[in-house]
């Protein structure tokens, strides 16, 4: 009895929200750096994605064990693990959306920026690799710095002809999942009802939450002072800083990065499938301010960012974060643009 209960509920959750087994559209999903902090539990939540009928889990070794492991879930998507750069390009070939979360991360003390050296030329491999074997695929980076590893993943596929920029994603999602518990405790509501925007890039002061825009249903327990404002702003700023301190040099977020990349990539292969009013805020290149690569609400539908949002009305103290956050990006876009044109 407990078999077929499990069975159901599997069956269950691999046909939320995609109207049922039958209608499942074939998806294939990559991950590179699927062995990680972040690549394993994010292995594990795409396993479980109603939307995703095949899984390719890659990494520079590793991944057999991973993917043995999460491929007896009873869940639809086939799953296969590929270890090392030769087995790169079978990974990738077909895959309508790609995630990378490869590279090192911080230690206490450090800064994103600190990780460029090894995970620019990082991710400058394997988006070459995603440029020739899956052009096509949205691609949704998580390697930090992402206010750098953005413009160099645009960068290279720019030199190889094949750039698209509907189809290139920084992940800044936790951004938005941090803003949105810290904002729902502090206010005493669901953390199911709140909106907070958070726009900018993916960095300290880069990351800019619009509290003068966040939305909630049912009653406030408490109004917030604009000191408590602050300190929200401050949290949601420092929150991958509070993780890496709290891991004392055991890495930065892993679980919670899974889980908003897990949401993130979730929301890509909905806009893919062509489901309606699905919007992420991510960062893209971008109109929206004077520096070229930006986050903001982004509409996704089955070409990728098909429509890039405004600000809409920021406080004073907001525009104020806005400038700083502009200043920062742009340096950190330059930067990346730099090393992906001379390696330097
Ligand atoms: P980790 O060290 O636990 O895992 C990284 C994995 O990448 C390892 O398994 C490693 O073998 C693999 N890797 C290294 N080089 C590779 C290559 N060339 N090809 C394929 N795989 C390769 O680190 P983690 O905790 O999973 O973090 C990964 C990255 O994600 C870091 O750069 C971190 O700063 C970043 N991160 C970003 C966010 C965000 O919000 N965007 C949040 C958390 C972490
Ligand atoms: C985060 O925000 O948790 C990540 O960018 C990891 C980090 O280095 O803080």
């Amino acid at each position: 009895a407990s078999k077929q209960a499990l069975q159901n509920a599997a069956r269950s959750y691999a046909s939320r929200g995609a109207g049922g087994e039958r209608d499942v559209v074939p998806r294939k999903v990559a991950i590179l750096g699927a062995a990680g902090g972040i690549g394993q539990p994010l292995s594990l939540l795409m396993k479980m994605s109603p939307h995703v009928t095949n899984l390719a889990l890659y990494d520079i070794a590793g991944t057999p064990g991973v993917a043995a492991d999460v491929s007896h879930m009873n869940t639809i998507a086939k799953v296969k693990g590929f270890a090392g750069e030769d087995q790169l390009h079978e990974a990738l070939e077909g895959s309508d959306v790609v995630i990378i979360p490869a590279g090192v991360p911080r230690k206490p003390g450090m800064t994103r920026d600190d990780l460029f050296k090894i995970n620019a030329s990082i991710v400058q491999g394997l988006i070459k690799a995603c440029g020739e074997a899956c052009p096509k695929a949205l691609l949704n980076i998580i390697s930090n710095p992402v206010n750098s590893t953005v413009p160099i993943a645009a960068e290279t596929l720019k030199a190889m002809g094949v750039y698209d920029p509907k189809r290139l994603f920084g992940v800044t999602t936790l951004d938005l999942v941090r803003a949105r518990t810290f904002y729902a405790d502090a206010i005493g509501v669901d953390v199911n009802s709140v909106d907070v925007p958070v726009v900018g890039g993916h960095a300290g002061t880069t990351i800019l939450p619009l509290f003068s825009q966040a939305r909630h249903q049912g009653q406030a327990q408490k109004e917030l002072s604009a000191e408590e404002i602050d300190a929200l702003t401050k949290r949601t700023q420092d929150g991958g800083t509070e993780v890496v301190q709290a891991k004392a040099g055991k890495g930065s977020a892993t679980l919670s990065m899974a889980y908003a990349g897990a949401l993130f990539a979730d929301s890509c292969l909905r806009g893919l499938n062509g489901t309606a009013q699905t919007s992420e805020y991510s960062m893209v290149q971008s109109e929206v301010t004077s520096c070229p690569f930006f986050a903001s609400k982004v509409r996704l539908g089955p070409s990728g960012a098909e429509e890039i949002l405004g600000l809409g009305e920021l406080n004073e103290l907001e525009q104020k974060g806005l400038d700083v956050a502009i200043a920062e990006l742009t340096a950190s876009v330059e930067k990346g643009v730099k090393f992906a044109k001379d390696g330097s």
